[in-house]
């Protein structure tokens, strides 16, 4: 039933990169070379998806499709390709049919086919991906209700099980073992370095409710931009060495290749203060010496320490998506109730244009000098009663339709899926 869908794709599992980018439409002029590509295989709607590590193109068309498809889709999207490289590139791509092109779109909407399992931002390219295509005319009503079913099984997906829970990212997992010290919403923090990833940092603090924060960097203006959206203080680097408040957590991050926090710059920044501190690191070489960590009391976060719960969060993750995948098997049974009253509703969608010209006629044609003779009372009875009866013709067959799929729904409920 759902044999109208396909999908041809080569994906990081099938390919190296550089293999996968003889499959990409180039970007200058690619809605022409998709919409020349649609009409050349007869296809009736076309979605194109090109991320880091997948390009495919989802497709609905009843027409039978070559198993040269491959070939045929390379040839006419990158006809630069020598055939060597189109005949490589082909024998790579994977081309899937009916429920097995619907099952691999949801597996890859719930990033359960991603480099890393379980990475939500796929959804946002998927989206961004389709709105394109629509806007450039090539989707209609089936891909329209594919993506829109896609979306949503794969945020309950997110929801029902913990394929993307359990962070990966060495600022997630960094703040994560910052927050088991269990420091106050009041705790005197300092940022050092305004790069991309303690400006990323900065926003879990934000989250996590921070408000004393000082954030240093040799630019002070790159210190100030994460500061003042924040309502925190800014300091150029220079004055780190002469910062005599003291401090609850120091996080660390440039790109400077050889220690920031020495000794004397730690000793000088506890201001008299002897407790243990929270001290994160994620600059590759580290930013703190080894001598600071031994020589003073402190929990000290840096990138090593933090692999081995990123590889347990990953096997977590991976052991999840079995769970995703069942959640998949039973939802395919909904995508194809809701395609197939697509269809009913589709099929009957001129029913009530038809019966409205029925009646029209018979007013005006038919009995059109008998309902002239009638008085304005008579009249506006009668046309009281067609439009009573045209409502009633109308639903008459749309329930009837209804009733037959929602039997066709519970009798075929089990029975397994084919393509
Ligand atoms: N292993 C990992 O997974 C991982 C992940 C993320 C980050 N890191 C490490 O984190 C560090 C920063 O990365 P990023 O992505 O935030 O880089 P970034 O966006 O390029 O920012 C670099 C930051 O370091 C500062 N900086 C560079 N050289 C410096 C120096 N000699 N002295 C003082 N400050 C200096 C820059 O200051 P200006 O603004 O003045 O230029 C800026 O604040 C790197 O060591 C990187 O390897 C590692």
């Amino acid at each position: 039933m759902l044999d109208g869908f396909h999908i041809l794709t080569l994906t990081h599992r099938d390919a190296p990169l550089e293999t996968l980018a003889h499959a990409v439409v180039p970007g200058e002029n690619t809605e022409v070379v998709l919409q020349q590509l649609k009409n050349a295989l007869g296809w009736e709607e076309l979605f194109y998806l090109a991320t880091c590590n997948r390009v495919t193109y989802v497709f609905y068309s009843q027409q039978p499709v070559s198993e040269h498809l491959p070939m045929e889709v390379l040839q006419q999207v990158r006809p630069e390709l020598t055939e060597e490289t189109v005949r490589e590139t082909a024998s790579r791509m994977r081309l899937m049919h009916g429920n097995e092109a619907v099952t691999h779109l949801l597996e890859v909407a719930a990033s359960m086919d991603s480099l890393v399992v379980g990475e939500r931002e796929i959804i946002r390219q998927l989206r961004q991906a389709f709105d394109q295509s629509r806007h450039w005319h090539l989707t209609g009503d089936h891909l329209r209700l594919l993506m829109g079913f896609t979306i949503e099984t794969a945020k309950e997906i997110y929801t029902h099980t913990g394929i993307g829970r359990k962070a990966l990212s060495v600022v997630a997992l960094a703040f994560g073992e910052m927050q088991k010290t269990q420091l106050r919403p009041d705790a005197r923090l300092l940022l050092v370095g305004a790069g991309e990833t303690n400006a990323l940092y900065a926003k879990f603090l934000v989250k996590a409710g921070y408000k004393n924060v000082t954030v240093f960097n040799r630019t002070f203006e790159k210190a100030q931009s994460i500061a003042s959206a924040n309502n925190w203080r800014a300091l150029s680097l220079d004055e780190l060495a002469f910062y005599s408040e003291g401090f609850d957590a120091l996080v660390v991050c440039t790109g400077a290749t050889s220690a920031i926090i020495t000794p004397d710059v730690y000793r000088k920044l506890l201001a008299g203060e002897t407790g243990k501190k929270v001290v994160v690191d994620l600059s590759v070489p580290h930013n703190v010496s080894r001598e600071t960590t031994l020589e003073f009391p402190l929990t000290y976060i840096e990138i090593e320490g933090l692999k081995e719960t990123a590889n347990q969060n990953l096997a977590y993750r991976e052991q999840e998506r079995e769970k995703a995948a069942s959640l998949i098997q039973e939802r395919i049974y909904d995508f194809r109730d809701r395609w197939h009253e697509r269809q009913i509703e589709r099929a009957l969608a001129h029913i009530p244009e038809e019966v409205k010209a029925v009646k029209d006629r018979a007013v005006n044609e038919v009995y059109g000098k008998e309902f002239a003779q009638l008085d304005p009372e008579a009249r506006d009875l009668v046309l009281r009663m067609l439009g009573y009866m045209e409502k009633k013709c109308v639903a008459i067959p749309i329930k009837a339709a209804k009733d037959i799929a929602l039997r066709g729904k519970k009798q075929t409920k089990r029975i397994p899926l084919s393509a």
